[in-house]
């Protein structure tokens, strides 16, 4: 149903329009007592043996919306009534700001893929902490904060921003993610050498402790898929030094591989992060790599390519506890949720392992 109106509807839109007018639908469902309650039970229907705990908290399932879709906090419960069971709201940086200029989003159909330069459009942290203070969940379900800076601070003013949003954001953080992976923030992703990344991840979780004081807020970073194999076991390592509760792998690529003949040359050669099927298999060497190096001592969430719920249950054998998503979901839509959710309770009846948390880096264990 919904290909067929991708196909005949949102296909011919941009890429940005459709996205504002799907998000509206949602956010108007999830409105409506009646109809969401039965849109959640289609959607999102609960499977007993997927209940994860991650980072502290309990969650129906370790299937979870990326960053980047719900950037200003506006949707929670539309996500969470379509099956996602965490939500990663943000980027959001310390001020509010435009983004890049439009066009910002390319579709590459053919390639089940995306091109985006959205530069970190968003409210900016003071909103989106108000947003966060004034809201009455419907759904419970975990909500993330990720962060990012404000493109017009330096490089070197950095940390100050992110302490900032920090600050602003950790109250009503589940748990807070220090992105410094996208691709579309002059310099940002300089933020992921050691030197850069020690001083701003110990600046923002003394921040997170100083205004939250009634519990411990999980502290997270986002990679990037094209770190040098040895830059992700000095970020492994650094995140084991400092205590981190996680790392999110991956963010969207600059690269350009993977991607088969279907895609117009001058679509390829936007500029911006690329997302979707052509990202999978470095972003599940990435998680591999990093479980192969931190084991349980760090919590890791695989990101980037998942499709299907085979995609899926490959990142948790891989080592991730959580798995997220964002492009599959413009091109599968609303019964994507389910069918993820559907396809790994199946798969984990099927296995040698009793609970979900068993399956976790079980390939890579047995490959060491
Ligand atoms: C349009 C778009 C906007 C995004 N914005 C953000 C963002 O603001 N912050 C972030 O950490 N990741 C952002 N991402 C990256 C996703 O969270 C995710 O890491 C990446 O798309 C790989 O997952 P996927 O292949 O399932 O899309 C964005 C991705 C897309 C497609």
């Amino acid at each position: 149903m919904y290909k067929l109106f991708f196909r005949l509807v949102f296909r011919w839109m941009d890429p940005e329009q459709a996205h504002h007018l799907a998000f509206r639908w949602i956010r108007l469902a999830a409105r409506i007592p009646v109809l969401r309650t039965f849109v959640a039970a289609v959607l999102a229907p609960r499977h007993r043996e997927l209940r994860t705990e991650a980072l502290g908290l309990r969650m129906h399932g370790p299937f979870g919306l990326a960053a980047g879709f719900d950037k200003n906090a506006v949707a929670i419960d539309g996500m969470a009534m379509l099956g996602f069971d965490h939500v990663e709201i943000g980027t959001v940086t310390g001020e509010p700001q435009p983004g890049n200029p439009k066009k910002r989003l390319f579709r590459l159909v053919g390639d089940r893929a995306l091109i985006n330069r959205m530069g970190f459009n968003n409210d900016g942290s003071r909103a989106v902490a108000a947003r966060l203070a004034s809201r009455t969940p419907v759904f419970r379900t975990v909500v993330g904060v990720n962060i990012g800076k404000t493109k017009v601070v330096p490089e070197a003013e950095a940390v100050g921003d992110y302490v900032k949003s920090a600050e602003r954001l950790a109250p009503y953080a589940d748990y807070l993610v220090v992105n410094v992976s996208s691709p579309n923030t002059p310099g940002l992703r300089n933020l992921q050498a050691t030197e850069a990344l020690r001083p701003l991840l110990s600046a923002v979780r003394e921040a997170a402790d100083r205004v939250v004081t009634t519990r411990r807020v999980p502290l997270l970073v986002k990679i990037a898929p094209d770190l040098a194999d040895e830059d992700v076991d000095a970020v492994a390592d650094l995140a084991v030094e400092l205590g981190l509760d996680g790392i999110i792998a991956t963010n969207t690529t600059i690269a350009r591989e993977g991607l088969g003949l279907t895609s117009p040359p001058a679509l390829v050669q936007e500029t911006g992060g690329l997302s979707g099927a052509p990202l999978k298999a470095r972003s599940l060497e990435v998680l591999r790599r990093l479980y192969a190096r931190v084991g349980d001592r760090i919590t890791l969430v695989g990101v980037g390519g998942i499709e299907t719920a085979e995609d899926a249950w490959q990142r948790i054998l891989a080592g991730a506890t959580l798995v997220q998503g964002y492009s599959a979901f413009i091109y599968q839509g609303p019964f994507w949720g389910r069918a993820i959710h559907k396809g790994l309770a199946a798969r984990l009846r099927q296995s040698p392992y009793a609970t979900l948390a068993d399956a976790v880096g079980a390939d890579v264990r047995t490959n060491s």
